[in-house]
């Protein structure tokens, strides 16, 4: 195993505290010598074991498995949504549901690799600047490995649940008077001052080795099938690129075969990777100021954007944007149709998805896989605003029954 540069090419070692490629700046990928992950492979045991982030070791860049942080990461639900799919116009519809991580949210996959990382490379301190999911999952695998946690947050715009949970976890946490950004700029240069502070944002190669785990999961879930198509929010634009690329290697290594159309949802209010896709530009043009109810994909300027260009490219998906109401409107149908609880990104999937099958984008005989990355109570605040009030009646039984008619 080797980290290589996704733009020069170049190779560097896999213990070498890199975030980005020391020649040329590029984004930094873990790559493996095919003979040795062939050889390292359990092939009768990934058949009848589980799925679990750790199922999927010979994949992990791990040195040292006696340093695994582990809360129980993956093994998430793949529910079949046979009335979603109905609403939305797709043959067969599958919801991948990441709300049930040990904090909510598909972050935890790539923080038990990531974590672990940072105990191998003997940091003491970690540090993110995050929309919150990121924030909670890191404090909470600091917290299980005994580091110290640092948080940067855009001020104001962190859910309140992903609030709360990076509070009670411990992480010293910061808020930040701007956006995530902004706050990453910052924190990046933190990290590459003081060495001692361990970088665990997705612009670290191995986090994305965790979370491509959810690609090896709809697999492994499909009865070593993959679907036509993966439908993933894109914010800072790891994500969909660690999915593409779980696919990938269950490709080369033979254990399923092609790879499916990745598909990348945004919001109206910061939409540069679904805007450079439309216009066929290799290089994004960043949104200065990002808005959206999504408050988990607010994000201007993604980091890993040229991962995520690749993705969809190499894979003939395709990007799309979706407004807040359409975003609503999904979370709804989600709730109320199949019984699963999302917050407004990981709804922004079927949204998108309901759009680009009326254009005729995708195609009505599909099978089709949304990625919920989040749990519905992240944003607690946001289903209340969105919902009908309660009505409020005395306690006694004529009244009630009176509103029930
Ligand atoms: N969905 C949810 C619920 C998220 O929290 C995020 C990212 C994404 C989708 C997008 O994933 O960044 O890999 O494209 N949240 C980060 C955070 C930015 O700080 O929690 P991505």
């Amino acid at each position: 195993m080797r980290l290589e540069c996704i733009e020069c090419g170049s190779k560097f070692k896999l213990h070498e505290r890199f975030y980005t490629c020391p020649k040329c700046g590029g984004l930094l990928e873990v790559e493996f010598e095919l003979s040795e992950l062939k050889r390292k492979l359990d092939r009768k045991r990934l058949k009848v074991e589980a799925p679990s982030v750790w199922k999927y070791r010979a994949f992990m860049p791990i040195l040292d498995e006696s340093k695994i942080v582990s809360l129980s990461e993956g093994g998430t639900p793949l529910y079949r949504c046979n009335r979603l799919a109905k609403e939305v116009g797709v043959r067969e519809l599958y919801v991948k549901f990441e709300g049930a991580n040990p904090t909510g949210s598909f972050k935890d996959r790539g923080m038990t690799v990531g974590v672990t990382k940072a105990l191998e490379l003997g940091a003491k301190t970690v540090a993110c600047a995050s929309t919150g999911n990121t924030s909670a999952s890191l404090a909470a695998y600091a917290a299980k490995a005994g580091l110290r946690c640092v948080v940067l947050l855009p001020k104001g715009k962190v859910a309140r649940g992903k609030l709360a949970q990076t509070l009670i976890y411990g992480a010293q946490t910061i808020a930040v008077k701007g956006n995530f950004d902004e706050a990453l700029t910052i924190v990046r240069r933190i990290c590459e001052e003081r060495k001692d502070i361990y970088l665990l944002n997705s612009l670290n190669p191995f986090r994305p080795q965790g979370q491509k785990t959810i690609g090896f999961e709809i697999a492994d879930q499909l009865g070593w099938e993959v679907p036509d198509r993966v439908v993933v929010p894109m914010g800072n634009c790891a994500n969909i690129w660690a999915i593409y690329k779980g696919f990938f290697e269950f490709d080369l290594v033979g254990l399923t075969k092609g790879i499916p159309m990745m598909t990348g949802i945004q919001s109206e209010g910061s939409m540069p990777i679904v805007d450079a896709i439309k216009r066929g530009l290799d290089k994004f043009v960043p949104v200065k100021k990002p808005e959206t109810i999504a408050t988990a994909i607010r994000i201007g300027n993604p980091v890993n954007g040229p991962k995520a260009i690749r993705a969809i490219r190499a894979s003939k998906g395709t990007a799309e944007s979706v407004s807040d109401a359409e975003i609503i409107k999904a979370q709804k149908l989600m709730t109320r149709l199949e019984g699963i609880g999302a917050e407004p990104a990981s709804a922004s999937t079927v949204a998108g998805l309901k759009k680009l099958v009326r254009r005729g984008t995708i195609k009505r005989d599909e099978r089709v896989v949304c990625v919920a990355t989040g749990h519905i109570l992240k944003d607690p605040e946001e289903a209340i605003r969105v919902s009908e009030r309660p009505r409020e009646a005395p306690a006694r039984y004529k009244e009630i029954i009176k509103l029930l008619r």
